[in-house]
């Protein structure tokens, strides 16, 4: 070993048994392998004392622009695909059990209650969409009383909480019947970028990334005694599904929203008005709770 190398691993070393005397053991644990890979990081790139800069530089300005509203470092987060990652890890796959993806910054406490069959759209601006499914556990059978939260952005990209006003849109809550189905309307997802006016935005330009994210609708199911699934479902065909900013799509969450010409007798007889609308199934299947592999 040269001497360079010895400095480098000595230090690392040192560093490392810094934490030795940790008494909350998880704690140690995290912290020694964290200063592992960041060294070992940035002993693989010989990281510059201007790279390091400016790296800082990055993390400050995402500090300044995180506030109440405005979460920039879980962007950075999911834009590496750290998020979708833990995800991963903590919802370990058990059976058939509908596979979880990213919750993102738009879901919101107290999502109005709506009615089986209730249109959830609250006149957020396109085409209406019925879904319909059923949530079961891995045994197959029905879940009754399943609540069932689902939100999405509008077909201009944006979601109630980044309008101007106080509007509720295009998010709500319902329960599934006795046979465990459920059904509603709302409107066709469409293609729409994560905030990308700040640091992470400059991030995914600097890196010739899109911060689009493929289209799709937003599930959260609970019940008792399963596992709490957060989810989306996604729309087969669009392009941007090998390049969702966050990496949350899943193949067996890309689904079928089958386009209906205008006219097309609605399965609730609802009329929609003299335009096309779409159509789609996501059964849910709910792993036991506290489900291993
Ligand atoms: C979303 O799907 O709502 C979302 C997820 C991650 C980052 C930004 C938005
Ligand atoms: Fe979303």
């Amino acid at each position: 070993m040269s001497e360079q190398q010895h400095r480098e691993e000595q230090l690392t070393e040192r560093v490392v048994e810094s934490f030795d005397g940790a008494p909350d053991p998880r704690l140690k644990e995290l912290m020694q392998a964290l200063t592992r890979h960041l060294h070992a990081f940035a002993r693989e790139v010989r990281l510059t004392e201007a790279e390091w800069q400016q790296a800082i530089g990055f993390l400050t300005a995402t500090g300044h622009i995180t506030d109440a509203r405005r979460q920039e470092f879980i962007l950075l987060s999911d834009v590496l695909g750290v998020s979708m990652q833990t995800i991963t890890i903590n919802n370990q796959a058990y059976a058939d059990a509908t596979e979880a993806t990213v919750v993102g910054p738009f879901f919101t406490e107290r999502s109005p209650e709506f009615a089986l069959g209730d249109d959830i759209s609250g006149g957020a601006p396109g085409e209406p969409c019925w879904v319909e499914g059923t949530v079961t556990d891995t045994e197959g059978r029905p879940v009754p009383g399943a609540l069932i939260e689902v939100w999405e952005a509008d077909d201009e990209g944006l979601y109630d909480v980044q309008y101007d006003d106080d509007r509720v849109a295009a998010r709500g809550h319902l329960y599934t019947d006795a046979d465990g189905g459920y059904r509603f309307w709302a409107i066709t997802p469409t293609p729409y970028p994560i905030p990308h006016d700040g640091p992470v935005g400059r991030l995914l330009e600097a890196t010739g990334r899109s911060p689009m994210r493929a289209s799709h609708l937003h599930f959260m199911v609970e019940a008792a005694r399963l596992r709490t699934l957060v989810t989306h479902i996604f729309v087969r065909g669009d392009k941007r599904l090998s390049s969702d900013a966050v990496f949350g799509v899943r193949d067996s969450l890309v689904k079928d929203f089958e386009s209906q010409p205008a006219g097309t007798p609605t399965p609730d007889g609802r009329d929609v008005g003299n335009r096309p609308w779409s159509r789609v199934r996501f059964d849910i299947v709910l792993a036991p709770a506290g489900a291993a592999a």
